[in-house]
């Protein structure tokens, strides 16, 4: 038989690990109480206003969702204060990151970002072909000075998770505008902003003035996974320049959101009361976590995400591995290049406490 026309860059690509899923866990290790820390879900679930939208439409299901996501894109337009013509919605920001993958790179160009960061752009990127370059991180950040030495004339597209997954750490206004200045106009710089409901900081960038202000080679991603509770339905969005919403829009399939999760989306997004809820959780939990650690001597990174990531000083895939056996799932960091640690999504006050007494029995 003749081989199938498979293409090399494509089976080299090593296919992304999620975290364990609940049913998984207690399945495999016949547990009756399980908890997941894993994924950086929402613990507080989906917002009660999400649900009972969903349930209502339930009832048309069988009919195909509405393309272009208008009465979402509307309300968004109006909550960020950008022109709809602005916006694109995505199943998850994921597919998001495909749509510029797909829509900018090509066979043998380059898609650049960091060491340590949202294991998803090198897969998206090595599917269309591209060759996915990393700088080094400093401090378990992104280092954009040693990135901007690797901007070459093969570049399209930089990465930027910010804040990072899985570091939590962050970059200010002033370290993106000092990048951008060496950022050729032709390369899109996308900064991933996934965990923007979870930020303290004030310096944090304006890229969405940016791009109002007609700059042409940046862009924002966001998600409904994280502070919005609806992983599950798989929605998020991109702010572009209006010329590049356009282009992306050519690429993504017609339907490409579902129905529940636009209605579930636009539910959430009017619920300002859950938001301020889940910021505040994450917030008292994230400090809540550095005192922890602080008495366990174990060293950790100030997050800006609902996430922390600690040095257990011993093989974190063990570690994990003891948790799991437990009953709490975390995240062993060793596919991202830091095999003594481990990032943990901020839960219930109840499961925080659980996690801490479970991680102190296993060091
Ligand atoms: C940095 C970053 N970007 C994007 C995503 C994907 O989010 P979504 O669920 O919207 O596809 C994640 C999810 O973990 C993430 O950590």
């Amino acid at each position: 038989m003749k081989k199938l026309p498979l293409k090399s860059w494509i089976e080299a690509v090593h296919p992304y690990v999620p975290g364990k899923p609940i049913s998984e866990v207690k399945r495999e290790l016949g547990l009756k109480n399980v908890i997941k820390l894993a994924s950086n879900e929402n613990p507080l679930g989906p917002s009660p206003k999400a649900l009972a939208a969903v349930r209502k439409a339930l009832r048309e299901i069988h009919l195909y969702p509405d393309g272009g996501s208008f009465y979402l894109t509307d309300a968004l337009a109006r909550a960020l204060k950008a022109p709809k013509e602005n916006l694109v919605i995505g199943n998850g920001s994921n597919e998001i990151i495909e749509l510029l993958a797909r829509g900018f790179v090509s066979e043998g160009e380059e898609v650049l970002s960091s060491e340590g960061t949202f294991l998803v752009y090198p897969i998206l990127s090595q599917v269309c072909g591209a060759r996915y370059v990393t700088a080094p991180m400093k401090n378990h950040g992104y280092d954009l000075a040693r990135m901007a030495e690797k901007i070459t004339p093969r570049t399209r597209l930089i990465f930027i998770a910010n804040p990072n997954n899985p570091t939590g750490t962050y970059l200010s206004r002033v370290d993106v505008e000092a990048f951008l200045k060496k950022v050729p106009d032709d390369v899109l710089v996308c900064f991933d902003e996934a965990y923007f409901d979870f930020v303290e900081a004030r310096d944090f960038p304006d890229v969405q003035g940016m791009i109002l202000a007609e700059r042409k080679n940046v862009c924002i991603l966001r998600t409904f996974s994280k502070a919005y509770g609806l992983a599950g339905l798989r929605i998020g969005y991109g702010i572009f320049h209006a010329e590049t919403a356009g282009y992306l829009h050519k690429i993504r399939q017609p339907f490409n959101v579902n129905s529940l999760a636009q209605i579930a989306a636009l539910a959430s997004l009017k619920d300002k009361a859950f938001h301020k809820k889940t910021q505040k959780l994450v917030f008292a939990g994230r400090r809540f976590f550095y005192r922890e650690f602080e008495k366990l001597g174990l060293p950790f990174v100030e997050s800006q995400a609902n996430f922390v990531l600690f040095d257990c000083s011993r093989d974190g895939e063990t570690l994990f591995n003891a948790m799991l056996r437990k009953g709490v799932i975390v995240r062993s960091m060793k596919a991202y290049g830091f095999p003594t640690w481990i990032r943990v999504t901020i839960g219930l006050d109840a499961e925080n406490r659980k996690f801490f007494k479970c991680l102190k029995e296993c060091l």
